[in-house]
């Protein structure tokens, strides 16, 4: 990722993220969003994937720290980093919480995590989106040792913004396949009230979930 940073696709995503900031301030409208509610729906999702207390966490594309926000407002108390491309984040997210650390991918080089967050981060279209999707998803999974939890476009809808990024749920899932055998893709829920959810939730897990019986030899009966 570090490498594709001053791409001009990057560039032109930089400013528009800006201009989102400009015209709208600390906002769930500067991260793209319609309402906090719809913001705050793809966190309930995305968080379901372990218990957050005490873990380190990345927010991968965290613009101004709302899931950092989101996690307190809850009483999880994590070691959290946001990650995001566009600097002029930074100081709305570190005033917001001091205690935790904002910065730039190169920023946290060799680092580990528990768990990595990913929301709303694929949806823009861009010239190499699937390239930007597979590279970022096997980058970040390699620096976590718990779960990678991130969600994207479904193409199961019936209309698709020209703007915005969709990708095949079971795309996805035999991708993540050639990473982790554990994993969870959830396609069960709503961001709106609509009846036909547009995106889709994976988690990709280092160990199983469910870990299995131990298998012991009973004396047949
Ligand atoms: C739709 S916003 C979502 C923000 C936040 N994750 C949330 O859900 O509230 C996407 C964010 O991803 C960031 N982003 C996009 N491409 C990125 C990249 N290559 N590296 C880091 N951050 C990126 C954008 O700057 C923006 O803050």
């Amino acid at each position: 990722m570090s490498t594709a940073l001053n791409e001009p696709s990057n560039q032109t995503l930089i400013e528009h993220y800006r201009s989102l900031l400009n015209s709208h301030g600390d906002t769930f409208e500067a991260a793209q969003y319609s309402s906090r509610a719809s913001q705050e729906a793809r966190y309930d999702i995305l968080v379901q994937v372990a218990d957050l207390q005490g873990a380190r966490v990345m927010d991968f594309g965290c613009g101004t720290g709302h899931l950092a926000t989101y996690l307190k407002e809850r009483g999880v108390d994590c070691q959290y980093t946001g990650i995001d491309i566009v600097e002029d984040f930074f100081p709305y997210a570190r005033a917001k919480h001091p205690d935790h650390r904002f910065g730039r991918w190169e920023d946290f080089e060799g680092e580990r995590f528990d768990y990595i967050f990913v929301s709303g981060v694929f949806n823009n279209r861009m010239p190499d989106n699937e390239a930007f999707f597979t590279n970022t998803v096997k980058r970040l999974f390699e620096r976590c040792d718990g779960a990678l939890s991130f969600n994207a476009m479904s193409t199961w809808v019936d209309f698709q913004d020209p703007g915005l990024w969709y990708i095949a749920p079971e795309k996805v899932f035999a991708f993540l396949k050639t990473l982790t055998p554990y994993i969870t893709l959830r396609n069960d829920y709503v961001v709106k009230r609509m009846p036909v959810p547009f995106e889709f939730a994976a988690y990709a897990y280092r160990a199983p979930l469910v870990a299995g019986p131990e298998e012991t030899e009973e004396p047949a009966a």
